[in-house]
């Protein structure tokens, strides 16, 4: 089960289509910046040593993502290159308090947050381009699985070092944020737009 406060908008899958190059260079671009994200709370977090090891595994598979889209890109001859990033994560941002332990709380479940959401977005991107009998619909299907469970692991982590109601209190703001930032976001073609 993913933790969103709301639905994607109807329709947001029928605009993403329209420009699929575009969303193919956003999907590279947030698949490189999952496991750099990653990498960098291994950094900051040396001691929680679970924390340590299961997101050197994520890490792992989203670098394993990220080159299974520049495959994608590769054979449809488009060079991978820079895209100005929609708001979404910026403005996600701006939940995480200064100082630990709190910012450690909310950068995880920032990350929970994202991961659920690109869930959600792959798997309406993964019906609509079934629909269209697209062949890139089995990309998208095929990471639907792992990014749920990289949501629950974000999830789980927060629970392993919060007490339980404090992760749900959080997650509850957390979401609230996000659901607005969406509702804010412009129509553009990036996997995190309104
Ligand atoms: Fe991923
Ligand atoms: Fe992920």
């Amino acid at each position: 089960m993913l933790h969103l406060s709301s639905e994607t908008v109807p329709g947001w899958a029928e605009r993403a289509a329209i420009d699929l190059t575009s969303i193919l260079l956003d999907h590279a671009h947030l698949e490189k910046k999952a496991a750099s994200t990653a990498i960098q709370l291994i950094f900051k977090y040396p001691e929680r040593s679970r924390l340590v090891l299961e997101l050197s595994k994520l890490a792992r598979e989203e670098l394993e993502h990220f080159e299974l889209v520049l495959g994608e890109l590769e054979k449809r001859k488009i060079p991978f290159q820079r895209l100005h990033p929609a708001p979404y994560a910026g403005r996600l941002h701006e939940v995480l308090r200064p100082n630990d332990p709190e910012r450690l709380l909310d950068q995880l479940l920032v990350c929970a947050v994202i991961e659920a959401r690109s869930c959600e977005r792959m798997r309406l991107l993964a019906e609509h381009l079934e629909s269209k009998g697209h062949d890139l619909a089995p990309l998208y299907r095929s990471l639907l699985a792992s990014e749920a469970r990289h949501h629950r692991l974000y999830l789980d982590l927060a629970e392993e070092i919060f007490p339980r109601e404090h992760v749900a209190s959080r997650l509850a703001e957390v979401t609230a944020h996000e659901a607005r930032i969406l509702s804010d976001a412009p129509h553009e073609p990036r996997l995190h737009s309104g």
